[in-house]
């Protein structure tokens, strides 16, 4: 297999044989606990490569968007599992083709729409907020006071809107199986008396099960255990971030290098803001091919590198990273682990060129899936 990627534009490139790794583990994990896995497209929607999917048993997958909704259905061929955070009275029908399972976010929406679509013909869902998630960047708490996400269990008193009989509730983000055991050890104790009655629970994303240090056996034992207590409740589970984690990588180029107070900034042909927006927001600091990533504090050292952005955002940087021999003009710099959360959340912004799709295959060979040019930036804005 070359590990060289042989072209000169910026590249997403995805690695067939690793997808298919983390699909395997992750139709294990489905079966070894009876919980049913979704893909969430929020954090992956690239559907060229939904065949693959496919041929490893995944075809439903978990929606937020009208968009995200009939991409499901047109690609992967079902309908999907929705969440969103409001539906409108309008749009409502649409959701209803394109998917199987409605969650509501609170019990005025669940009462309002299916007061207003009477006809029972589709599972719904409501999501709670049991009012503790162990994510301790606020931007991604859904469980923060005042939070906007679900109902907690002191506005229910053990009661359901008309038609709804499933709980969803997301509480992870890159999380274990120890901080699942205690979201549901607060579920089983403030929502027990509607527990019993519910026929559906969805337990959201952020389980990182495909991350190495996830421990699959105590995730299979916590779950086998709550089946076993409540047997009549069909158990779900999407994550987003798991299936792509470890899958593919960005390719960039060195266009300039700059030094200014003693900091020596590589300038590539990619933009942070653009193509690893996590990267500013969270923020942490992506690996690097090759390189090592050193403390934020820069050192003037050879080597010793800012990456730089080519948007006109000031802090369209990072780093700093020591290469093991100076950068030069044309180098390749490849970000490791860029295809959750990236090519879903690029923008056009500044008019900064797409970088291509591409698929690494199996038997080495590079399919380019689709290349973006000016009619795309001009379209995505009209
Ligand atoms: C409701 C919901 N489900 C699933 C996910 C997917 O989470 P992850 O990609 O961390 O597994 C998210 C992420 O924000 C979410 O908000």
């Amino acid at each position: 297999m070359s590990n060289q990627y042989p072209y000169s534009h910026p590249a997403y490139v995805a690695e067939e044989a690793l997808l298919r790794k983390n699909l395997r583990l992750i139709k294990r994990v489905e079966e070894a606990t009876g919980a049913k896995i979704l893909v969430a497209f929020k954090a992956f929607a690239q559907w060229r490569l939904f065949p693959i999917f496919k041929e490893e048993g995944f075809d439903e997958a978990a929606v937020s968007s009208l968009f995200e909704a009939r991409l499901a259905y047109e690609e992967l061929g079902k309908q999907g599992h929705a969440f969103s955070p409001a539906y409108t009275v309008e749009d409502f029908p649409y959701w209803k083709q394109y998917c199987s399972t409605i969650t509501f976010n609170s019990c005025s929406q669940a009462t309002q729409l299916l007061a207003h679509y009477p006809d029972s013909d589709r599972h719904y869902n409501l999501r709670i907020n049991p009012g503790y998630s162990p994510v301790e960047t606020a931007l991604y708490n859904p469980a923060m006071p005042g939070s906007r996400f679900g109902v907690p269990a002191k506005e229910l008193q053990d009661s359901l809107p008309q038609g709804v009989d499933g709980l969803h509730f997301h509480l992870l983000c890159e999380g274990n199986s120890f901080q699942l055991e205690k979201i549901l050890s607060i579920v089983e104790r403030d929502f027990e008396g509607i527990l019993k009655k519910v026929k559906r629970l969805n337990m959201g994303g952020g389980h990182f099960v495909t991350h190495p240090e996830y421990n699959l056996d105590h995730l299979v034992s916590v779950l086998r255990c709550f089946s076993q207590k409540y047997p009549w409740i069909e158990l779900t589970m999407e994550p987003g971030s798991a299936f792509a984690l470890g899958t593919g990588y960005l390719v960039s180029h060195v266009v300039d290098l700059v030094k200014h107070d003693g900091i020596a900034t590589a300038i590539l042909d990619v933009s942070f803001t653009c193509h690893m927006p996590d990267c500013l927001e969270m923020p942490y600091q992506p690996a690097v091919r090759g390189a090592e990533s050193l403390p934020l504090s820069f050192s003037s050292e050879k080597g010793v590198y800012r990456l730089g952005g080519n948007s006109c955002l000031s802090g369209d940087y990072l780093g700093c990273w020591r290469f093991e021999k100076p950068l030069s003009i044309g180098d390749e710099v490849i970000f490791e682990d860029m295809l959750h959360y990236t090519m879903v959340k690029t923008t056009m912004f500044n008019g900064i060129a797409h970088p291509d799709l591409v698929l690494h295959k199996e038997d080495g060979s590079y399919q380019l899936l689709r290349h973006y040019d000016y009619d795309d930036y001009k379209q995505r804005m009209s």
